[in-house]
């Protein structure tokens, strides 16, 4: 696997040459659109001052032509003989055409640096040819001659080049490695880091330590990634807490079951023990048949949490179904219903929320003594679709209100397990509303009664 690390090293490398090839190649054309008139206009007036002097002293012409050679020049000096002579360091390439030469004794100056053809990766300023020149006649003695000059480059700017090609090289050299370091620091680590902390939640380790400080992506995914390892851990805590709990809602009718079995084999037992023991053997299979048949909502809620089939159909038909159902528990315990159900179509799954206002109503009257009332609304309030369960039981304890809906959660109260209570009722409830895309909330004032409100959305 190739690394970060190495990829951010060999981009960076391909992005100075390509940077530096851009660079090269965008001087070239300034050189050849602004710099070469430029350049041979300075040559011209150079090559003129050397033409007058020579013409003005020509004893000292040949000193003179050598000393400005020596000064950072190439001169060649040419008669109509062909008469050759050259000062200074030699030329690369002699390229001069005969009709140039002609040219310049005839009396016309010769622009060989303008004219220099454009390439793009030849530089005209630095090269060495002698078709690269400025060209003038001269006359010594009544003697005519061609004089043809250019820059040594070399020579005039041999350290400076050094010093600039330096200057260049080590400010790419340094960006390079400033560059690759700053990376490492603030890229490579903290996702070295992140790699880390998902290896040690992979492990079941969630005690996890990110840099949360940074504002950037990376911090970012950092905030991202450490609100996910809690929320990972607290999924992780529920299921283990799940598991138990579930295990042991199994496991203590089973014992009970199994105990009550061996009495039940003594010859000796009396009749109404034995039927006693008979009846507890079938509360405790009932209640574990519907322990199982929660678990299975529950666990079926879970897998297919986008897939409800919804229509519309009347809540108030549905409450009235569910208080029909309810009618024996109610008129055993003689609670007075009042019922303020104005009619109203909702769009849901009928099946799901029958199940909701089931453990509503069924707890309402579960939890409220003998005697009392049990209210029951439903009202549009804006663009929801509220229902309130009121009942005038002895109320729930603030502590324990927010634990209401976790799964197994039972009031002292339900502790019991004759009560028939496993304390997955609300869990469902919840469950449901939220599928829905509705909220269920839950008030209640010790001594005076607790009201649950399911809120669903309605258009
Ligand atoms: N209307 C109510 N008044 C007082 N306490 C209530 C009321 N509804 C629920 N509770 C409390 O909330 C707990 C959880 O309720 P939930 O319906 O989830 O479980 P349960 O009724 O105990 O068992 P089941 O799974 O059979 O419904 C109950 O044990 C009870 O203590
Ligand atoms: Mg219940």
């Amino acid at each position: 696997m190739k690394s970060l690390y190495y990829r951010v090293c060999l981009l960076t490398l391909v992005t100075v040459f390509v940077s530096s090839l851009f660079a090269f190649l965008l001087s070239n054309v300034y050189y050849h659109v602004k710099l070469k008139p430029f350049n041979d206009a300075k040559l011209t007036k150079m090559v003129g001052n050397l033409q007058q002097f020579s013409e003005l002293h020509p004893e000292w012409a040949e000193s003179y032509l050598k000393s400005s050679a020596a000064l950072g020049y190439e001169i060649y000096l040419v008669d109509d003989q062909g008469d050759e002579r050259f000062f200074g360091n030699p030329f690369r390439e002699k390229d001069l055409s005969k009709a140039d030469i002609t040219q310049v004794l005839a009396g016309e100056p010769y622009h060989g640096v303008a004219n220099f053809p454009n390439k793009p990766f030849i530089t005209g300023f630095f090269d060495n040819r002698l078709s690269n020149t400025v060209g003038i006649p001269l006359q010594i003695n009544d003697h005519q001659y061609a004089l043809f000059l250019r820059p040594d480059t070399p020579l005039q700017f041999g350290e400076l080049r050094i010093f600039f090609a330096m200057i260049m090289l080590l400010t790419v050299l340094f960006s390079i490695l400033i560059f690759i370091h700053i990376c490492a620091i603030y890229l490579i680590k903290p996702i070295h880091r992140l790699t880390e902390a998902t290896k040690r939640i992979a492990k079941g380790r969630y005690d996890i330590e990110l840099p949360l400080k940074r504002t950037d992506e990376i911090g970012q995914l950092a905030v991202h990634f450490t609100t996910m390892s809690h929320e990972v851990e607290r999924a992780e805590r529920v299921r283990q807490e799940f598991v138990a709990n579930v295990s042991h809602e199994i496991q203590s009718p089973l014992a009970s079951i199994q105990g009550f079995a061996t009495a039940l084999k003594q010859d000796t037992l009396p009749p109404h023990e034995r039927i006693h023991y008979l009846s507890i053997i079938e509360q405790e299979s009932r209640r574990l048949s519907l322990l199982s048949k929660q678990l299975l909502t529950l666990s079926s809620l879970d897998q297919t949490p986008h897939a409800l089939l919804k229509k519309s159909f009347s809540l108030r038909a549905q409450l009235r179904q569910v208080v029909q159902v309810m009618t024996w528990g109610l008129t055993e315990k003689e609670l007075s219903l009042r019922l303020e159900l104005p009619e109203i179509f909702i769009y849901g799954n009928e099946v799901l929320l029958y199940q909701v206002w089931m453990n509503l109503v069924a707890n309402a009257v579960k939890y409220t003594p003998a005697g009392r009332s049990i209210t029951i609304q439903a009202r549009i309030e804006g663009a929801r679709c509220k229902v309130y369960v009121t009942d005038t039981g002895d109320g729930i304890v603030e502590t324990e209100l927010p634990f209401l809906f976790d799964r197994f959660y039972r009031g002292d109260r339900a502790r019991d397990r004759t009560a028939g209570s496993s304390g997955l009722g609300l869990s469902i409830v919840q469950k449901i509303v939220h599928l829905h895309e509705g909220t269920v909330e839950v008030t209640s004032t010790l001594g005076e009664g607790t009201t649950f409100i399911v809120s669903l959305p309605h258009s």
